[in-house]
């Protein structure tokens, strides 16, 4: 599903934030990326989403070949990724299923299916009764998964995460972590940057540690 042949990624400037990276994820496959801050790991999934480009070598996504992907062709790569951050940037005078459903309303989906989408979204993460809320009424633990129902509600075959349980205590954070599990379960690739090294390694999934740029394994 996503697949690194020698990346390197140098910033106007010169820095090189990532240095030869290879690797793949399979459809399936959760994986983690690990590594001190500024390692390069926001970048890399940065690159994954053509928010930048590679300077060498090649990322292939689904079966888009990023190095040959024109500017037309970039909406269709990102319909295929669910992204969730660590803000997950809710509208907070929207209700929660307005919210979820605003990827939906971009691309010009029908109402009735995108109402049917938006609960099986809401469904998955635990949040189908909390539907007419207006965010501020819910727990940070709770927004977050509103974003992880937005992030799905397109039914991408690739979730990207970066720190998606930075602002959240452990017990919150092995929540998020199952909603994710239920995705691989499923047929989603999953890859997740995260600097919190005791989850990732409760989790017990793969993990690619980078440490300034290259990939430790
Ligand atoms: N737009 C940019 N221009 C120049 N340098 C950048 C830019 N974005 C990130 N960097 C640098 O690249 C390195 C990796 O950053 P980042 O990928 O955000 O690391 P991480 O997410 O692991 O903390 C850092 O040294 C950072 O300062
Ligand atoms: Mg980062």
């Amino acid at each position: 599903m996503i697949k690194f042949e020698k990346v390197f990624k140098r910033y106007p400037g010169g820095f090189e934030a990532l240095s030869d990276v290879s690797f793949s994820v399979e459809k399936g496959e959760l994986v983690f990326v690990t590594g001190h801050s500024g390692a390069g790991k926001s970048t890399l999934l940065k690159l994954i989403l053509a928010l930048e480009s590679v300077s060498s070598g090649n990322i292939c996504v689904a079966d888009l070949s990023l190095k040959d992907l024109s500017r037309r062709q970039i909406p269709k790569l990102r319909q295929r990724i669910g992204t969730v951050f660590q803000d997950h940037q809710l509208l907070t005078r929207q209700t929660v299923a307005d919210n979820v459903a605003l990827p939906l309303k971009i691309s010009n989906f029908p109402k009735f299916e995108a109402d049917r989408r938006v609960r099986a979204a809401l469904d998955k993460v635990g949040l189908l009764s909390k539907a007419s809320y207006f965010p501020p009424m819910l727990s940070s633990g709770e927004q977050q998964r509103v974003g992880i129902a937005r992030a799905v509600v397109n039914r991408p075959s690739i979730i990207l995460a970066d720190e998606p349980t930075g602002n959240l205590d452990p017990d919150l954070s092995a929540d998020i972590m199952q909603v994710f599990q239920q995705f691989q379960k499923v047929g989603v690739a999953l890859l997740i940057a995260s600097h919190d090294i005791n989850l990732v390694n409760a989790m017990g999934c793969r993990t690619l540690v980078l440490e300034n740029g290259r990939l430790l394994k």
